[in-house]
């Protein structure tokens, strides 16, 4: 039916494409292609055994617009899956302007070299994807994406009026190291160490990292500490979600975690500012990254599970309500699987899911959009058959 061409083979990537092998009867065919093609091709020898889906590869440099509209022009997919990583989202989304393709990621923007993501400047080509007659869709892994999706559903089915969200990310897994991070160390070490944020009554409240505290006791997991951050999703529902009082993003973090954070931090291993050393430039983030754990070799090791989710607040037929909606992830099961711990699985599975909607006209609207605009029931009724069941319940239990 479909032919995608997705470009990115790391931890996302490869769950995004085990799940397109799956979704044969969808995606009868995909290009693979990355900047090591190497990646690629060793994925594609594993998977064309198992599955009908037509697999090739290319090699690509996404920062490069030219490099990928002739990529485009020869594959000719309907849908262009940006699973690389967010700096080159506005290259990507150049090249399939100029190709009249459809276009889907799961990450928001944010240049290379400062610390900053919003979504201003992919909005900003929403005129441009109008008249070119194509869809692209924003942010569609787990959060940003599925929290997004139970947001519209919660609208849709369970109040007149949300007031408040607060969206839970709770990993409950245990890698077994001192410190790693779950999915691409440069893009997560930015996004742990920036200030928190929040939205209250039409403003941003700005927090220092980790200011804000809550303890929850997780079903299926237990209980774990969480620390306000900032997150993308926060920026679109409060635009999105009418009368919102407050919009709120915790993440879980163990003790470990946060000690040797605080002391990469401290010894400068954490910036992004180039640094003179033996002759070259280097950048101490990136350089941390090298000798960190690689995400991907995680999958193996990593025990317990995920559960994210949100807790919605306000009102329903006049009375106030609660409600809960999350879903568990097993990053042992995850691995059985598809080769890769539940935080790539989670998003990677949202991923074919909304490239799905977008080459079926489920979800085909000339524009740019965020998941919480479109009708969420169709994106919900696929969620659980591709591994991703959820829970509706009162919400977990606040312990301190
Ligand atoms: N919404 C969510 O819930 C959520 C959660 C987690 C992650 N994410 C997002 O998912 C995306 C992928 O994350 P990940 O953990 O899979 O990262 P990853 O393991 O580092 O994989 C990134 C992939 O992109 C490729 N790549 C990087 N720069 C490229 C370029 N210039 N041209 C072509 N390919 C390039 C890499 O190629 P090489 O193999 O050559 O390095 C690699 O295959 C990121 O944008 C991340 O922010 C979203």
């Amino acid at each position: 039916m479909a032919k995608a061409l997705i470009i990115g083979c790391g931890g996302v990537g490869s769950v995004a494409i085990h799940k397109c092998c799956q979704n044969s009867e969808v995606f009868e065919e995909i290009c693979i292609a990355s900047r090591t093609k190497s990646k690629c091709d060793e994925l594609k020898a594993k998977l064309e055994k198992t599955t009908k889906t037509k697999i090739t590869t290319a090699k690509v440099d996404a920062n490069q617009v030219d490099e990928l509209v002739s990529l485009i022009q020869r594959v000719k997919p309907d849908i262009v899956m940006n699973l690389a990583l967010p700096y080159q989202d506005l290259t990507i989304m150049e090249a399939c302007l100029a190709t009249k393709t459809h276009y889907m990621d799961t990450a928001n923007y944010e240049p290379e070299d400062t610390a900053h993501f919003e979504y201003s400047w992919q909005w900003a080509y929403r005129d441009a994807f109008k008249k070119a007659g194509v869809t692209a869709l924003l942010g569609s892994g787990f959060d940003p994406g599925v929290t997004s999706v139970f947001t519209a559903y919660a609208l849709k089915h369970h109040f007149d009026e949300i007031e408040t969200i607060d969206i839970l990310d709770c990993n409950g897994g245990d890698h077994g190291y001192p410190f790693a991070t779950n999915f691409n160390p440069e893009i997560n070490i930015r996004e742990v160490s920036a200030k928190g944020k929040y939205w209250k009554n039409g403003a941003w409240v700005e927090t220092e990292p980790m200011e804000i505290k809550r303890v929850y006791d997780f079903p299926e997991v237990g209980v774990k500490d969480m620390y306000l951050m900032h997150h993308e999703e926060i920026e679109s529902l409060a635009l999105n979600v009418p009368g919102i009082k407050r919009i709120r993003f915790f993440m879980t973090f163990g003790q470990s975690y946060l000690t040797h954070l605080k002391c990469l931090e401290n010894v400068g291993m954490t910036s992004i500012e180039p640094i003179e050393f033996q002759g070259q430039q280097i950048v101490p983030l990136q350089f941390l990254k090298a000798v960190l754990p690689d995400p991907a070799s995680l999958g193996p090791r990593t025990k317990g599970k995920t559960n994210i989710g949100c807790i919605f607040t306000g009102r329903k037929d006049g009375k106030e309500k609660t409600y809960y909606i999350y879903n568990v992830c097993d990053h042992e099961e995850s691995y059985k699987e598809v080769g890769s711990q539940a935080i790539s699985y989670t998003t990677g599975v949202p991923a074919m899911i909304g490239a799905m909607m977008v080459v079926t006209g489920k979800w085909q609207k000339p524009g740019v959009y965020n998941m919480e605009e479109f009708d969420p029931d169709p994106f919900m009724a696929e969620l659980s058959k591709w591994g991703l069941p959820w829970v509706e319940c009162h919400a977990p239990k606040l312990v301190d």
